[in-house]
């Protein structure tokens, strides 16, 4: 059989609520034209983040009545750990409330002032948490990632000649960890080859640099290695995820993706120093180590979630699908970041609307009108979120996992059409308000 579908059937429904494009604009308006600001329940499909926004299995659910809410010592804990222990081998692993809970004691217990963090390239929150020790956060991705038309099979690699000219010109000891994100979200949710995990870690391990993951979305990079790298072919994603982690030295995780959790992140270590220091950080600001900010039911969530993500019937509905978005909308000449990413479909805003120059908000315009159009919410990726540092203008699309049916994306697919029909009407955008930092959250515009 040549048809996909969704490798779950549904149990329990949420319903959407329809509203009139008169109603959008006026949300629109007391929003301030920010998508951030609307009520969720006056969206239709919400594309915004793919974190947080899983729908949870039967067997997730039934863990969560499982759930052990002592204080220390939950049994929910330890049947959390042997998963982990089994699926990466670390030999310490500390839950957190989410991924930058993670990311945060772990760059203030290893890194300072005149320091630097390389990544093929960091999430905006690793680079802000990095930053805020004093440290310099360092993008190295490969140079045709800069192309968002190219199609390339690892175009989330990491540039490792790069890596070592950074080394050499810097210092091994003015460089904490090296980090590689799986996949590479701010890169277009490209993939990241097993080769290029281990020529990461060989150049590491050659100048005593540790080695990191940012394993959000490891899963579907195990995935994309599969499907694409020779020799992974009759792999499971499992043995694949295990080789992923076994070359490293430790990860940030969160929950709220790979793992279907709706909360949640881990930080995994194998070093005891660096682990013990961690420990007391955590029991500082999220909790005692055997919850780590999270209830005892988050943990049984969590479990469950990092085993069913890596059943392959899911991996290839999740990955065909999301392809199937962006080679839809692709094949009707809407620009997209090439090739499809495993958790989201990027729209090259400043190509699709060349007449909406950077400095009025390409991407930003695109997300009103998909939004005024059709009610799908989805978020600008350029200039409103990275001031002049942006690189490209995109609008992303995030796909949730396990929650939206073919007929939801074929909607989409639809809308995205007809906003491209009429491009030329859309209107750049101003902005009237902003706060000092982090200004796409609550920034307000006008159409200009
Ligand atoms: N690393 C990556 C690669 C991420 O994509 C995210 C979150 C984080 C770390 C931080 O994790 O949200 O649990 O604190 N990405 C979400 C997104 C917010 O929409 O891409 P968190």
């Amino acid at each position: 059989m040549r048809t996909i579908i969704e490798p779950f059937r549904i149990k329990s429904v949420e319903p959407l609520r329809q509203t009139t494009p008169e109603e959008r604009e006026r949300y629109l308006e007391q929003a301030g034209y920010n998508l951030f600001l609307i009520e969720a329940g006056n969206i239709l499909i919400d594309l915004l983040t793919d974190s947080g926004t899983s729908a949870m299995s039967t067997e997730q659910w039934a863990a969560v009545m499982r759930g052990d809410e002592s204080y220390a010592g939950s049994e929910s804990f330890f049947r959390l750990k042997r998963v982990v222990d089994e699926l990466t081998g670390f030999r310490h692993m500390i839950p957190c409330h989410q991924g930058r809970a993670a990311e945060r004691i772990l760059f203030s217990v290893v890194a300072r002032p005149g320091h630097i963090v390389p990544s093929n390239t960091h999430f905006d929150t690793t680079r802000a948490n990095i930053e805020f020790t004093g440290a310099r956060a360092v993008d190295l991705p490969i140079p045709e990632a800069a192309d968002t038309q190219l199609r390339m099979d690892f175009k989330g690699n990491m540039d490792v000649a790069a890596l070592e000219s950074l080394i050499a010109a810097e210092g091994a000891d003015r460089i904490p960890l090296v980090m590689l994100t799986i996949t590479n979200n701010s890169g277009g949710g490209q993939p990241v080859s097993m080769a290029n995990i281990e020529a990461v870690k060989s150049v590491s391990a050659r100048h005593g640099i540790p080695f990191y993951l940012d394993a959000c979305r490891f899963a579907e990079n195990a995935w994309f290695i599969r499907e694409r790298e020779p020799g992974y072919a009759d792999w499971s994603p499992k043995r694949i995820a295990r080789k992923m982690f076994s070359l490293a030295d430790g990860c940030t995780f969160s929950a709220k993706k790979d793992a279907f959790a709706n909360i949640g992140g881990l930080l995994c270590s194998n070093d005891d120093r660096v682990a013990q220091q961690e420990t007391n950080l955590l029991i500082l600001t999220e909790g005692f180590p055997t919850y780590g900010g999270l209830a005892g039911r988050d943990l049984e969530a969590i479990a469950v979630g990092l085993e069913e993500v890596l059943d392959p019937d899911y991996l290839r509905y999740r990955i065909i699908s999301t392809g199937y978005l962006g080679n839809h909308i692709a094949e009707h000449g809407v620009p997209i970041v090439e090739p499809p990413g495993g958790h989201a479909i990027y729209i090259d805003a400043a190509r699709m609307l060349p007449h909406i120059p950077p400095h009025q908000f390409p991407g930003q315009a695109l997300a009103v009108e998909l939004y005024r159009h059709a009610g799908i919410r989805s978020v600008e990726i350029g200039s409103v979120m990275f001031g002049a540092a942006a690189r490209h203008e995109l609008l992303r699309l995030a796909i949730p996992r396990r929650v939206y049916t073919q007929s939801h994306i074929d909607y989409v697919v639809e809308a995205i059409l007809e906003v491209n029909a009429q491009k030329e009407r859309i209107r750049g955008m101003e902005i009237v308000e902003e706060p000092p930092f982090l200004r796409h959250f609550s920034a307000r515009f006008r159409r200009l």
